[in-house]
C-alpha cells in the first residue's frame, strides 16, 4: 500500500500499450484486394448501424498509420495492440492469399520496431470475410479450421518478427451479439447457432495457439499465445435466491462457458442444463475439448462495467431495468440487468472500478501463474475540440485513474497482472453505433482525419513513460 500522497508505482517491465482494431480504425475496405467481411455487409445493411455509418472513412489509418505510430510515440506506448484482418490476408476466408494485405502489416510491423514499440496483433477482431459466413459462418465447423489455416499464413508472416500473439477476441460478442441477439454482425438471430458459434470459435482458438505456439522470433524469442476474453463482474440486484440464480446463469453464459474450455477443457455443466432446451451441444466432437484447451501463455481481459443482475424484476422501476437481457442470454431470457445510479459514460455504462479488481482477483485464483493483461479498458465521452484546440476529458482521466488504481491493487494483492492497453488509440467505428461514440485517447475529426492528442492522452503518455500514477 503507497504511502499517502507517493505516487503509485507499477512493477519495473510493466508493459503499458493501447489497442485498436482493423475494422474500426483502417478504412480502404476495397484497397489491394481486400475481400468483403460481415461487418461491410452488416454496416450496409438499412437500420444496422447508427447513422448508416460504415468502415469507411473510419480513421484512414490503413494510408496513415506512419502518423498514428508517430502518435504513439507521443503517448509513450510500449506495445500497440492491433488485430489483423482476416478478409485482407484471404479475402474469401478460404482461397489463395493476397499478398498486398499481408504486406500491409508487414509494414505496420516494420514501422512499429523501428519505433520501439512490441507489436500485438490479435488475429480475429470480428471482421469474418463474408464468403465463410455465406457458407455458414461460425456456427459451421469449417469456420474454425479456415481461421487455425489463416493463423498460420499470418504467423509465417510477421512471426519472425512478432513475438506475442492473441486468437480472438471478445468471442462472447462475436457469437451472442452476432448469432443471438443480431445487434452485431452478422445479425442472425438464431439462439441454437450461437451456442455452435462458440464451439467453434473456441476450437479456431484452439486450433490456432497449438500452431502459434512453440515457434520463435527471428531473435530467439518463443512466440507466445493468449485468448482476450471479456470477463464479466455480475453482482446480484439483491440477496434474493432469484437474483442469485440469475448470477449464477448470467455468469454462465458470459464467463464460463468460454473459461471452462478453454483453462480447464470441459463446458460447464449447469450452462450446458440451463440451455438444455435450445441445444444439445451435439457438434462437440471427440477431441474438440483438449483442443480448445491447448497450453496458452496469457489471457487477455477486456473490462468496461461491472453488472448487476435480478431474475425477477417485478417491483422495479423500469426505467432502470437496462434493456439489454433479451436474447443475448440463451435459455436466461428473463433475466435483467438493473442500474445501480452509478456516474455513467456516453455508452450507458457505470463506472465502477472494483469490478477489474474482482475479475483479476478470480481469475488469478481460477488459473494460479496464467500470467494476465488487461488487453481493453476504457470509455466513451461526448468530446469535443475546444476554442483553444485541445479536448479537455477529464472525465476519461478519472476514469483510467480509477481503473489503474484497481489494477495496482490487483498486483499488489499477487495476481500476475503484466500490463495494460487503453482502449482505444484513436476515436473510431463504434460497431453498430458507428462514429458516435468516442473511446479515443486521440480525438479523430472524421471529415479532416485531423487528429489532436486530448488530455488523456497526454496523462497516459505521464503515466506510461514514468511507470507511476501521480498521488
Ligand atoms: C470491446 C471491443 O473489443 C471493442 O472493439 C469495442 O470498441 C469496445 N469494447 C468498446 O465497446
Amino acid at each position: 500500500m503507497p504511502a499517502e500522497g507517493a505516487p503509485t508505482r507499477f512493477p519495473a517491465g510493466f508493459v503499458w500499450g493501447a489497442a485498436t482494431a482493423s475494422f474500426q480504425i483502417e478504412g480502404a475496405t476495397t484497397a489491394d484486394g481486400r475481400g468483403p467481411s460481415i461487418w461491410d455487409t452488416f454496416a450496409a445493411t438499412p437500420g444496422a448501424v447508427v447513422g448508416g455509418d460504415t468502415g469507411e472513412p473510419a480513421t484512414e489509418h490503413y494510408r496513415r498509420y506512419r502518423e498514428d505510430i508517430a502518435l504513439m510515440g507521443e503517448l509513450g506506448l510500449g506495445a500497440y495492440r492491433f488485430s489483423v484482418a482476416w478478409p485482407r490476408v484471404r479475402p474469401d476466408g478460404a482461397g489463395a492469399l493476397n499478398p498486398a494485405g499481408l504486406a500491409f502489416y508487414d509494414r505496420l510491423v516494420d514501422a512499429l520496431l523501428e519505433a520501439g514499440i512490441e507489436p500485438w496483433p490479435t488475429l480475429y477482431h470480428w471482421d469474418l470475410p463474408q464468403a465463410l459466413e455465406d457458407a455458414g459462418g461460425w456456427p459451421h465447423r469449417d469456420t474454425a479450421l479456415r481461421f487455425a489455416e489463416y493463423a498460420v499464413a499470418v504467423r509465417d508472416a510477421l512471426g519472425d518478427r512478432v513475438a506475442t500473439w492473441n486468437t480472438l477476441n471478445e468471442p462472447w460478442c462475436s457469437a451472442f451479439l452476432g448469432y443471438a441477439q443480431g445487434v452485431h454482425a452478422p445479425g442472425r438471430r438464431e439462439p441454437a447457432a450461437a451456442l455452435a458459434a462458440v464451439h467453434h470459435l473456441l476450437l479456431g482458438h484452439g486450433l490456432a495457439a497449438a500452431e502459434i505456439r512453440g515457434g520463435r522470433t527471428a531473435d530467439g524469442r518463443p512466440h507466445r499465445v493468449g485468448l482476450v476474453h471479456n470477463q464479466t463482474v455480475l453482482r446480484p440486484h439483491t440477496a434474493s435466491p432469484a437474483d442469485l440464480d440469475a448470477v449464477r446463469r448470467i455468469d454462465g453464459l458470459r464467463n464460463r462457458i468460454f473459461t471452462d474450455p478453454v483453462l480447464h477443457g470441459r463446458y460447464p455443466a449447469d450452462v450446458l442444463a440451463d440451455v438444455a432446451g435450445v441445444s444439445d451441444f451435439g457438434f462437440v466432437r471427440d477431441g474438440d475439448l483438449a483442443a480448445v484447451s491447448a497450453p496458452i501463455d496469457h489471457l487477455g481481459i477486456n473490462f468496461y462495467n461491472p453488472q448487476w443482475v435480478s431474475g425477477d424484476v417485478r417491483g422495479i422501476d423500469p426505467a432502470v431495468v437496462e434493456g439489454d437481457g433479451d436474447a443475448t442470454y440463451v435459455g436466461s431470457e428473463d433475466v435483467r440487468f438493473v442500474l445501480q445510479g452509478l456516474p455513467r459514460t456516453a455508452m450507458g455504462w457505470e463506472v465502477d472500478a472494483s469490478g477489474l479488481y474482482d475479475v483479476l482477483i478470480r481469475l488469478a485464483a481460477e488459473q494460479p501463474g496464467l500470467d494476465l493483461y488487461v488487453t481493453e479498458n476504457g470509455a466513451a465521452y461526448e468530446d469535443e475540440v475546444g476554442v483553444d484546440g485541445a479536448v479537455h476529458d477529464a472525465d476519461r482521466i478519472g476514469y483510467l485513474d480509477q481503473h489503474l488504481r484497481a489494477v495496482h491493487r490487483a498486483i499488489a494483492d499477487g495476481v500476475p497482472l503484466r500490463g495494460y492497453f487503453a482502449w482505444s488509440l484513436l476515436d473510431n467505428f463504434e460497431w453498430a453505433l458507428g462514429y458516435s461514440r468516442r473511446f479515443g485517447l486521440v480525438h479523430v475529426d472524421y471529415a479532416t482525419q485531423r487528429r489532436v492528442v486530448k488530455d488523456s492522452g497526454r496523462w497516459y503518455a505521464g503515466v506510461a513513460r514514468s511507470g507511476e500514477l501521480p498521488a
